[in-house]
């Protein structure tokens, strides 16, 4: 391949880009470092691990490539797609990318930041979210709109799960069968061994809508028990339903309804919002949908973004309270500014763990960041303008193809707006699907069977990407394939008005009618923008947040390493973007087999058998995991297992998956099971003694045990593989949590630690930027037992050397209505590439110099945690605490202890770096984990940090009580944000933005000792 697609970067002007394994520091440097925590070598830093655990050799995985070696590759492998015109939809829509994306996309202060916890210096990620939630509320009617759930499918067992919390002793739900199908089988793999149970309502044949005889059945059926009723705008046929209707019926029976959309279709003249629903426009109670297509091309299925939407005003203030996900609220700082902050916390797992509302932690932060852009950039002209074009355009090719003899409207009374399916008489779908093919058309979904009967149906997805031509050239293509002659010229015209009046064709049938019930009829509240406006501001709402690109970004648990710009560059390869994940086979053959090469390499890297890159987050990794344990106890008629063992200080989302996956105390049992706590020892390491006493204690009902190694105190659980074995033989499962595989990858053999399953969060490991909270990614590994229960679909490799997918025989189901994010699946690729074999051991080998270089130094005059573990080596991170003294003083001075930590947190942002990790898992705790992508100067620079904020803070500990000062912003009141909640607004106007208070740059350019000498005198001159 002689012209490669040009890099939009110059890889020469980045310090880190071309960097062997994109490690910073010089072999002088890392010479210098091992000497200093007295080692010879890297291997040397893992020679007291058990032989009995290590992993013999570097994991067989390609060698590593050179940098143009690894574009080329990236080119080759992403040509083997075939990316034509088409008109694939069925729930992952494709329309064209507003101008802003890329750029919004390019923005490194913003997809590389992490969860905006620390929101004096996140304002840009909050500021990004306050624009998407006020977007779509606009959009849609409803005041709180969260960013972001996974994808439209997690979205809609969220709501389903709220609308049970909502209704006490409800156990069950009744979904319509005119929802997407893997939506469906989404949402039934999440119930299964939970108190929730999915009813689903058929679909009238006739209609193809909800079939409301059997709804009212239903519903009679199941009175109390009945929490929730789902259904569609727009069924899975391409039919609108009556939602006033069935709005109406549902709210008259007291349960919750909700509905799913596609929010693309609100603009003016367009579709009727969920707000207004029924009647007399009440509306549904909560709505979900998907919003990948807002702002990104279909990406072979991922990353999406699952929208959610639930009424919150001054009549229903308290629904809110029982919905998962994250919310951005606008308050003040403690100086009056307005300022943004996360809200509705306490709901979530990293607080109240078994109890929050869910398990997720990162979200699909980035895609509602840029979703929120594209949203400003169409307004609310550009949306309607979308309604009308697609209605005209897919009402013109309608009555093109029914005058073909072969092709009727599958349902030839109902209306549609932007999709429709067809019949076919006398061929099948799946031959004209491959005739289209081979002339260069997807020409859409195939929907045989789905209605329950036997016809031959063909979805047609129309969007603002297919041009007259391509219709047209549809029209052809269907001619030729039945060999009969219709009237191609009229789908070449797209004038038509797309109006509500019915029209005739040759053949005597009519388009349906779009009568007005089904439209918005006011406005929408929605401000448009030029994309140089629009860059404007979001290069200026970068400017409010740092970068791991800049600087060691210190957060402990969450690994905020480099990002490389590479990977960036072959996502964003249109072989991959642009792929349909419905595509026939032979057109994606790329993509299969990048899915197949990631598959195998991290089964080499775990020394695990089975991989399967489903998950799109390591908490829905976690999930998987605790799934299959779930249905493999269940396949040995062990069902009664209801105990899952999670040490004390494990991450919030492993108590939280637990219980999400339905382990929780039954009644009637003693002791209760559910999640049971597994004590530390003072070494920080499970404790094998408490360990065998709950095996004991819940003899035959312990289902597994969830185990984070290396543990969230940065110590190698170095009895993993003994814990193993006395799990195993009490006839549980293990699960490990490998989100700090940072540490280990290359060096230890899951295998033999006694490993059932572990995820590693890609977005951690293996370069997936955090993008303010998500995406995130994830694989889930397996050992034997569990192989056969894999979610979803695994890649194989047949005898001809192409890729196809096959499902695991016993599946515990899909997790992901397509195959993950798969954008982040072609990141971490790219990433292990550019590793090889070599770069893999390296990688983690210096994350654990650089963390044991920074313990070195600071141990001895700064106090750590666990305080008996000080002579505990540490691997990828450390924490560190307070000495008893300063807490002393500063309690004299008028601060809570409790206050302390999460404040010293803040004088990081004034030093120019993100705080590492507060209160977690230690209150009195601050974790660092410095990864290995920075230089021994850089590390250096942050050990003079470190030591100047401990002086400071003992020397002139009243400058916690203004921290930060250097922000844009103030300390940001959030418990008044979280009383009186404000989560949108009308925007007429761009939010506003305050410039940060002193640069970053500047920050970062002063010595320590400067900075905390500025700090001393912004605290003096606030208190004077
Ligand atoms: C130890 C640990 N486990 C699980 C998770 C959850 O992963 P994710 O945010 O990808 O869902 C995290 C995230 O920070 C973590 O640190």
């Amino acid at each position: 391949m002689k012209n490669l697609p040009p890099l939009n970067y110059d890889p020469e002007s980045l310090p880190r880009e071309l960097k062997r394994h994109y490690i910073s520091a010089t072999d002088s440097e890392i010479e210098a470092m091992l000497k200093a925590v007295g080692a010879n070598s890297l291997e040397d830093l893992f020679a007291y691990l058990p032989d009995a655990v290590k992993m013999e050799k570097a994991p067989a995985i390609p060698d590593e490539l050179s940098y143009s070696g690894l574009q080329k590759e990236m080119v080759e492998l992403s040509a083997k797609n075939n990316t034509v015109s088409s008109f694939l939809g069925d729930g992952l829509q494709q329309y064209s990318v507003p101008e802003i994306v890329p750029h919004v996309l390019g923005i490194r202060k913003l997809t590389t930041a992490y969860t905006p916890y620390q929101p004096e210096r996140s304002q840009g990620t909050l500021g990004t979210h306050w624009i998407y939630q006020c977007g779509v509320s606009a959009l849609t009617g409803f005041e709180a709109v969260n960013a972001s759930f996974y994808d439209r499918s997690t979205a809609l067992f969220e709501a389903l799960k709220c609308a049970q919390r909502l209704r006490r002793g409800s156990t069950a739900v009744l979904v319509a069968d005119t929802l997407y199908p893997n939506d469906i089988e989404v949402i039934e793999t999440h119930a299964k061994f939970t108190n929730l149970e999915i009813h689903r309502v058929p679909t009238n044949k006739s209609s193809g809508r909800i079939d409301l005889a059997t709804l009212e059945e239903k519903v009679a059926n199941l009175g109390d028990r009945l929490a929730a009723v789902a259904f569609p705008q727009i069924t899975c046929f391409g039919i609108l339903e009556d939602v006033d209707r069935i709005t109406d019926y549902v709210r008259n029976q007291k349960v919750r309804s909700i509905a799913v959309i596609d929010p693309i279709l609100l603009g003016d003249g367009g579709l009727k919002p969920p707000r207004e629903y029924g009647a007399n426009a009440e509306g549904v109670d909560m709505f979900v949908a998907e919003g990948q297509h807002l702002a990104l091309g279909p990406n072979y299925g991922g990353p999406g973004l699952g929208v959610f939407g639930i009424r919150f005003h001054d009549g229903n203030k308290n629904d809110i309270r029982q919905t998962a996900g994250r919310f951005v609220g606008k308050g003040k700082d403690s100086k009056g500014r307005d300022a943004f902050s996360i809200v509705l916390s306490t709901r979530e797992q990293h607080i109240r763990r078994d109890k929050a509302t869910s398990n997720i932690c990162s979200n699909q932060a980035y895609v509602a960041t840029i979703a929120g852009a594209a949203i400003l950039a169409r307004g609310a002209e550009g949306f309607g303008e979308i309604a009308k074009f697609v209605r005209s355009r897919a009402k013109v090719l309608a009555e093109s193809l029914i005058q073909l003899p072969s092709v009727a409207l599958a349902f030839p009374n109902e209306p549609f707006l932007n999709e429709f399916t067809i019949e076919l008489k006398s061929k099948t779908v799946a031959e004209l699907i491959l005739f289209a093919a081979a002339k260069k058309m997807h020409i859409g979904a195939e929907l045989s069977g789905r209605c329950g009967d036997a016809r031959e149906l063909l979805m047609i997805s129309l969007s603002d990407l297919q041009t007259d031509a391509d219709c047209a050239r549809l029209v052809d293509i269907v001619s030729e394939f039945f060999g009969e002659m219709g009237n191609s010229s009229s789908s070449s015209s797209s004038s038509s008005s797309g109006s509500s009046s019915g029209s005739g064709n040759a053949s005597g049938a009519a388009i349906p009618e779009l009568e007005t019930k089904f439209l918005r009829t006011g406005k929408v509240q929605l401000p448009k923008y030029s994309t140089d406006q629009l860059k404007a501001h979001y290069d200026r709402l970068g400017e409010q947040n740092v970068s791991p690109d800049d600087n060691i970004y210190a957060l402990g648990s969450c690994t905020m390493k480099y990002n490389p710009y590479i990977n960036d560059y072959a996502a964003a390869l249109s072989g991959f973007a642009n792929l349909h994940p419905q595509a026939p086979e032979q057109d994606v053959q790329g993509a299969l087999q990048l899915i197949y090469e990631t598959q195998e390499y991290f089964k080499a890297i775990t020394g695990l058998p089975g991989v399967t890159t489903q998950p799109v987050a390591g908490a829905q990794g976690e999930l998987v995991g605790i799934k299959m344990f779930q249905a493999y106890h269940e396949s040995r008629g062990e069902s009664q297992r209801d105990v899952i063992l999670i040490p004390r200080t494990a991450h919030g989302t492993n108590p939280a998956t637990a219980t999400m996956a339905g382990f929780v105390a039954k009644r009637g049992l003693t002791p209760p099971g559910g999640v049971v706590l597994v004590e530390a020892n003072p070494e920080g390491e499970i404790d094998l003694a408490h360990l065998d006493v709950l095996l004991e204690k819940y003899s035959g009902r312990v289902a597994g045990i969830m185990v984070t190694n290396p543990n969230t105190s940065g110590i190698l659980e170095s009895n993993f593989h003994v814990m193993s074995e006395r799990v195993h033989q009490a006839g549980g499962l293990v699960y490990m949590d490998g989100a700090n595989m940072n540490a280990i990858a290359g060096w230890m053999d899951l295998r033999k630690l006694g490993v059932d399953a572990v995820h590693n969060n890609t977005h951690k490991t293996w370069t997936i930027p955090h993008g303010g909270g998500g995406p995130g990614d994830a694989f889930v590994a397996v050992s034997e037992k569990l192989v056969d229960f894999m979610p979803g679909d695994q890649v194989v490799q047949k005898a001809d050397g192409s890729y196809t997918w096959e499902t695991p025989v016993e599946s515990i189901g899909i997790f992901h209505r397509h195959h993950g994010n798969f954008a982040h699946k072609v990141r971490c690729y790219t990433y292990l590439r550019a590793l090889g074999k070599e770069g893999v051991r390296r990688m983690s080998a210096m994350a654990v110099l650089s963390a044991r270089y920074l313990f070195m130094n600071l141990k001895m005059q700064v106090p750590s945690l666990p305080t008996e573990a000080i002579n505990v080596r540490r691997m990828h991170e450390f924490i560190l605490t307070l000495p008893k003294e300063t807490f002393t003083k500063a309690e004299e001075k008028g601060l809570k202890k409790s206050e302390m930590i999460p404040r010293m947190g803040k004088l990081f942002l004034d030093f120019g770096l993100h705080a590492p990790t507060v209160a977690f898992p230690e209150v009195y705790g601050l974790m660092v984990e410095p990864t290995e992508s920075y230089s021994k100067v850089e590390l250096d620079k942050f050990l003079a940090v470190v030591h100047e904020i401990y002086r400071l803070v003992n020397e002139h500990p009243e400058v916690l009580k203004t921290v930060p000062h250097f922000t844009p912003i103030d300390r940001v009141n959030e418990v008044e944000a979280n009383r009186e909640l404000m989560l949108s607004e009308t925007l007429n106007s761009l939010p506003k933005i305050l410039a940060n208070r002193v640069p970053v740059a500047e920050l970062e350019g002063a010595s320590a000792a400067e900075v905390a000498k500025r700090i001393v005198m912004a605290h003096q001159s606030v208190c004077e």
